[in-house]
């Protein structure tokens, strides 16, 4: 996956009404790749939101998080094709046969409509969820590093495009995982932005040097501090600091 800088952005459109999507994929479309969107919008405005960022000309990142039955999951990935999406993902607990059924279905529908086919991704362990929660709530033994690491070789082995993980888990999946295969993290903060209630953060530069594939940036975009201007000047830094991290290492290739 070759990208410009700009492109390696995805803006996450965490608001709850068409209008101000739709106000943010206008003004950014020029300066970002793609468009999340997730939970929270999908559930106020519904799956059609997807055709009218594209419409509009924008890439849309459906961050809708299957997890279910392989059946299921199939039936999901194959709507989530049809609404126009280029990313769409599911969680990896969801197991092997899960991952291969949603691999699978997004490939064949795709191939009916003709169209390119979606990326799909792989979520792997929450950022929200600490060691503690892991072993202890969830009974997962070991380091949530090497649960990330087993579950990002898991979903490669199902035939996922990438994973979804923390900027802090980037070098150890890159280096588990082949050259193709995609990590894109949140959990991304400008120097510049405040950290909001994000924990573990990286700024963009630090995460593009690291490996990352692409990186989700939402509030430090979509509502920058006022000395840095609106959500265009706010982006267009983000796209310098990439810019400029890839110019100081020359051996990171875009992915
Ligand atoms: O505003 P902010 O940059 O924190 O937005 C980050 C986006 O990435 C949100 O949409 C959030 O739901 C999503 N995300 C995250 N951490 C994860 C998975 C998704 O922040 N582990």
């Amino acid at each position: 996956m070759k990208h410009e800088a700009f492109e390696r952005i995805v803006v996450a459109l965490d608001v709850p009404t068409e209008s101000e999507a739709l106000e943010l994929v206008r003004l950014l479309k020029p300066s970002s790749g793609y468009f999340k969107v997730g939970l929270e919008l999908l559930n106020s405005v519904g799956i059609g939101i997807v055709n009218r960022i594209v419409d509009l000309g924008g890439k849309v990142f459906l961050d809708g998080k299957f997890m279910d039955i392989p059946n299921t999951v199939e039936g999901a990935c194959r709507a989530a094709t049809r609404s126009g999406a280029r990313i769409i993902n599911v969680h990896t607990m969801g197991g092997c046969e899960m991952m291969k059924a949603a691999a699978n279905a997004v490939a064949d529908e795709a191939v009916k409509l003709r169209v390119p086919k979606p990326l799909v991704l792989g979520v792997t362990i929450l950022t929200s969820i600490n060691r503690e929660i892991m072993n202890q709530n969830l009974r997962v033994a070991g380091t949530v590093e090497d649960q990330v690491v087993h579950l990002a070789r898991l979903a490669e082995k199902a035939g996922l495009d990438g994973v979804i993980a923390s900027p802090q888990e980037i070098e150890v999946i890159r280096r588990s995982t082949g050259d193709s295969f995609l990590i894109v993290t949140p959990g991304v903060r400008p120097v510049w932005s405040s950290a909001n209630d994000q924990k573990r953060i990286m700024t963009p530069g630090e995460a593009i040097a690291k490996g990352a594939s692409l990186i989700v940036v939402g509030r430090p975009i979509t509502k920058p501090p006022k000395e840095i201007g609106g959500p265009v000047d706010a982006a267009r830094r983000v796209v310098e600091e990439i810019e400029l991290a890839l110019k100081q290492d020359q051996t990171i290739e875009p992915r």
